[in-house]
């Protein structure tokens, strides 16, 4: 009978097509920067189209942990809709949804909360880095995890992409659905597992460390050319004078490279080594392909920025469609654990 339960939850002897796909973002009001874009939001875009159910809702909820003022939060919830239609995450592929339309997840928190050890939630970064700062904070901020763990489990996800930060979250999420099915000898949690977006390490800041909102280096997408230009031109290089050879293992020329085809990369990497080439002419070059490439996303997001209700009605639409899913996960986890009225 065990064996059985494993195989439902093994996600490789699932067609990819049919592993569902989920991940979130927290509305925090910070704007997305080219780390956000090619480290995340690219890769929902594709796997929207490998997969037939993808996930993609805006975290509310844990943004209480942070935001405290609620026209704020709505206002950056906003937002965060709006990057994701500007992306190009298509609500005829993807289930795009406020995670507040659904207050089940809060449910099912607290159902797993009564199978989480106390070691687990201690044991989390976050947590850790908050108490050895010696912040005084709150319960939310230590059961942030096990919300995160109902956003995945309500939905019965398979894989949830996310950078290598929220790896440690989405392991416990697995634990929980494990300690879960184990005491109520239920197979109602669907196990999911990490899908890493390795690109998130690979997109540097204007300093040359990973590009984050915490270094202050980071380069906007959508930002006012001028704002834009200042980031660009502020990205760290080497001393080399122009005549002579340049190093191409610096920030600079990671970034160019990812707005250039390999022949362009190839010729600009000519260039450098053959001496000549200045720096300045290297970001300027950036700062064009910049703009140019997030143009359409640019104007895609303010036509939707116009039309505020019809934004509404896709989130709506979309939590309609999410409820779909959770229903019969949250049921079985109900029938399970002997809450409420039996079903049969
Ligand atoms: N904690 C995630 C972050 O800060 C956001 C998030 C909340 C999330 N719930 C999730 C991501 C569920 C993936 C799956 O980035």
């Amino acid at each position: 009978m065990s064996s059985q339960k494993n195989q439902k939850t093994e996600t490789e002897k699932i067609p990819k097509r049919s592993l569902r796909v989920l991940s979130g973002t927290k509305p925090t009001g910070e704007n997305l920067h080219l780390g956000n874009y090619f480290g995340a939001l690219r890769q929902f875009v594709a796997l929207q189209e490998e997969h037939d159910t993808a996930l993609y809702f805006i975290a509310d909820y844990h943004a209480m942990t942070s935001v405290k003022n609620g026209a704020v939060r709505r206002r950056n919830t906003f937002s965060v809709a709006l990057d994701y239609l500007a992306a190009g995450l298509d609500p005829d592929r993807a289930i795009l949804f406020r995670q507040s339309d659904l207050p089940e997840v809060c449910e099912l928190t607290w159902i797993l909360t009564t199978i989480t050890p106390m070691g687990m939630l201690e044991r989390a970064h976050a947590y850790k880095a908050a108490m050895d700062k010696g912040e005084d904070i709150e319960h939310g901020v230590f059961t942030y995890p096990v919300l995160m763990a109902a956003d995945i489990l309500l939905y019965g996800s398979h894989l949830v992409p996310v950078g290598k930060d929220q790896k440690q979250h989405i392991e416990m999420a697995r634990d929980m659905a494990q300690r879960f099915n184990r005491v109520y000898e239920t197979d109602a949690l669907v196990l999911p597992e990490a899908f890493i977006l390795e690109d998130t390490a690979t997109v540097p800041g204007t300093d040359g460390q990973k590009m984050s909102k915490s270094y202050g280096n980071t380069i906007p997408m959508f930002g006012a050319k001028g704002k834009l230009k200042k980031s660009v031109m502020g990205i760290v290089t080497d001393s080399t004078p122009v005549e002579e050879p340049k190093d191409t293992n610096q920030a600079v020329f990671d970034l160019w490279s990812l707005f250039a085809s390999p022949s362009e990369r190839e010729e600009m990497f000519a260039r450098a080594a053959a001496g000549g080439l200045g720096y300045g002419e290297v970001k300027k070059d950036l700062l064009a392909r910049i703009m140019d490439y997030f143009e359409p996303m640019r104007v895609r997001r303010a036509e939707f920025e116009d039309k505020p209700d019809e934004v509404e009605a896709i989130l709506r639409a979309g939590a309609a469609r999410a409820r779909e899913l959770a229903k019969p996960v949250l049921e079985a986890c109900r029938e399970a654990a002997g809450i409420g009225v039996p079903q049969r």
